[in-house]
């Protein structure tokens, strides 16, 4: 039986007197979760604020990137072993933006991965479709693409990651996946996972998650939970949303 997992994505947002405010109240309102599993992946300046902060309670904490190599001249990279000092349970690799302005390719996706895995983190790959490659109906072929390349990779690891599907167009901008085009998506990943005996593998649904939608979306057969951008900045909204 997978269980239910919430990951609050910062993006490039905080300051530490804000960060103060919205970890104590998560610190202090995990007892209203029954089980359900919650973490934030933070800016990396902010790892050591979270670690003070979430240490001895439920609450895990994680980072946004990680670094394709171990160690070495990466100048401005961040390597796995690095976040693993700092408590990170989990470490987002492959987000869109990532892909999108950083130019990341399945390839180093993949090799992050596993720099992840290597260093003890749990990976929450990302995958999904721009607009344009909805509309071109092309979802299917993306994802698979995005999903093989990671699976070939990793092998017999890829059952410690957590998947994460986000339709690009539905990042940050209010519209988010209906129920069922999430779960469409999911069972097709859920049947990948399967078939490189990864069926206990979390799959997240991301993309304008917000407390008044994650009831119906975590429903879904498929759905063990969600990657939470803009609603994770807010204490309230986004323990609603672990709560649903
Ligand atoms: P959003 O972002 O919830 O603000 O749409 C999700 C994400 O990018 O992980």
């Amino acid at each position: 039986m997978r269980g239910k997992l919430v990951v609050g994505n910062w993006k490039m947002n905080g300051g530490l007197a804000s960060n103060a405010r919205l970890l104590d109240r998560l610190a202090s309102g995990w007892q209203a979760l029954s089980g359900r599993e919650i973490s934030v992946c933070v800016p990396f300046p902010y790892l050591g604020q979270a670690q003070a902060a979430l240490s001895g309670t439920p609450v895990a904490w994680g980072a946004q990137d990680v670094s394709a190599h171990a160690a070495g001249a990466y100048t401005g990279e961040v390597a796995g072993p690095m976040l693993a000092e700092y408590g990170c349970r989990h470490v987002i690799v492959g987000h869109s933006e990532r892909r999108q302005f950083h130019g990341e390719t399945d390839a180093a996706v993949a090799a992050k991965a596993a720099q992840a895995l290597k260093a003890g983190l749990t990976p929450v790959v990302c995958v999904g479709e721009t607009l344009a490659e909805r509309e071109s109906a092309s979802t299917a072929a993306v994802v698979a693409r995005q999903f093989d390349v990671v699976a070939s990779a990793l092998r017999n690891d890829l059952s410690r990651v957590v998947l994460a599907y986000e339709p690009v167009w539905a990042i940050g901008t209010g519209r988010t996946a209906s129920p069922e085009q999430a779960q469409e998506v999911h069972s097709m990943l859920r049947r990948a996972l399967e078939r490189h005996d990864a069926g206990g593998v979390q799959v997240l649904y991301g993309g304008s998650v917000k407390a008044a939608n994650a009831g119906a979306l975590f429903a879904m057969a498929d759905v063990d939970g969600g990657l939470v951008g803009g609603a994770s900045l807010d204490a309230e909204e986004f323990l609603a949303i672990a709560h649903a």
